[in-house]
């Protein structure tokens, strides 16, 4: 035995606070084995898997329900309308938000981000103005602003972040100035997991009347949100990592900024008459969407919000907050591991790179040991730059995940450091 095999061995001390084998047993794919071995999911910040209820109740609507929304005075117009209207419903109490048309369904999270850029930044936005993100933020929240700025040439400002992936709170009050029009802000890294102060990040904008865009695409199944108390100006999310379909999205935003914003696309049902003299917009939030949705996906999010409203979002991020320390403990023994991202509060992502070998050939080494995790760059390049690295492999956690698939991890480590040795 090398001296690495010897250093995983799971707690028998430290369990879930609900029924973990019977949690998985409501998730079919987690039953599947690659190759010899089970599969070990952990690559939940790319997308989570669905439980069987969502799965019946998308089954279900496609099977008893389909129609079209909001256009139809028949029986079956009339049951989809009022599931997808129930499920945006399921969202605002999920969210705490005051009101339901302060909830636009999108394609995702990236589709929410593109509707504020277009809807709020083309209106509010201009030449000289300033746009503030962080250096953790991924893709999508950095090209759409780089777009306003170079269509309106106003600038994007970056909030620095330390060696342990913590942003810097002091560096951020200074870019803070009379040009700053919007602050959009992740909750969670995708790429380190580390959580966003955002109680300082949104008091101290709105102390200069500064709007604040949270992008919680890696947070909602992780952390509780509420978004009266945070009282973030827009909070946007996706349904495929909250073990809902893909294809489906939220935006929230407050009703008063809602109302000031122009239609993102313009089609059928976000308008109340059309004449080719003038047309009139639909009322918030069906101003913001165009054509017929993803009515299926909408519902199926609405059953993923039941389904871990059930389990519990604290309990689950308990158990994330176990398996995140017993998976840093156990990587950090290994010779050669490089935690990269390792702030005091972060939620389910563990980074990090083995010396001499590139992610891309770890992760297929996991793979062949049945570990399921990303590697590259995570679609968050300036975090990469940031560490000075072109890519890391990711672990990222979700509610159905056991200790053993950590010692899983461990063991396929060992068999990389192994083969590259
Ligand atoms: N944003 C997703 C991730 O972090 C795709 O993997």
């Amino acid at each position: 035995m090398t001296q690495l095999a010897s250093i995983a061995s799971t707690p028998a001390t430290r369990a879930a606070p609900y029924d973990l084998e019977g949690l998985r047993a409501q998730f079919p794919i987690l039953g599947l084995r690659i190759g010899d071995a089970p599969l070990a999911y952990l690559d939940n910040g790319a997308s989570s898997q669905m439980p069987q209820p969502v799965i019946d109740r998308l089954v279900h609507y496609q099977r008893a329900e389909h129609a079209n929304i909001h256009r139809g005075v028949h029986y079956l117009s009339e049951t989809a309308t009022a599931a997808f209207e129930g499920a945006r419903r399921k969202v605002q109490r999920f969210l705490n938000a005051a009101e339901e048309c302060e909830i636009i369904f999108t394609r995702g999270t990236t589709d929410a981000l593109n509707l504020v850029m277009h809807g709020f930044g083309r209106a509010y936005i201009g030449e000289g103005d300033e746009i503030i993100v962080s250096t953790l933020e991924h893709h999508s929240n950095i090209v759409p602003w780089q777009m306003l700025c170079q269509e309106r040439g106003c600038h994007l400002r970056v909030i620095p972040c330390n060696d342990r992936g913590e942003l810097l709170l002091e560096a951020y009050a200074e870019l803070l100035g009379p040009r700053t029009r919007l602050v959009a802000i992740t909750h969670v890294s995708n790429a380190l997991g580390s959580i966003s102060p955002l109680r300082e990040v949104i008091d101290l904008a709105h102390a200069r009347g500064v709007p604040v865009l949270v992008d919680g695409a890696q947070a909602v199944a992780h952390i509780p949100v509420d978004v009266q108390a945070l009282d973030c100006d827009f909070y946007c999310f996706s349904g495929h990592k909250l073990y809902g379909p893909t294809g489906i999205g939220v935006l929230y935003g407050k009703a008063a900024l809602l109302e000031k914003m122009q239609p993102y696309q313009g089609g059928g049902d976000m308008i109340l008459s059309v004449s080719f003299e003038k047309t009139i917009y639909n009322v918030i939030p069906h101003k913001f969407e165009a054509g017929t949705p993803p009515i299926a996906a909408a519902i199926g999010l609405g059953a993923a919000i039941d389904f871990v409203t059930g389990v519990g979002i604290e309990r689950a991020a308990d158990w994330e907050a176990t398996l995140l320390d017993y998976a840093t403990e156990q990587l950090s023994q290994l010779p050669g591991v490089r935690l990269v991202g390792t702030a005091q509060h972060k939620a389910s992502v563990l980074s990090f790179v083995l010396a001499g070998v590139h992610p891309h050939d770890v992760g297929t080494v996991l793979n062949e040991a049945g570990v399921a995790v990303r590697t590259g760059h995570h679609c968050a390049q300036p975090v990469m730059q940031r560490f000075g690295l072109p890519a890391t492999v990711r672990a990222s956690f979700a509610l159905y995940n056991r200790l053993d698939e950590v010692d899983q991890l461990v063991g396929g480590l060992q068999r990389v450091a192994r083969l590259f040795a």
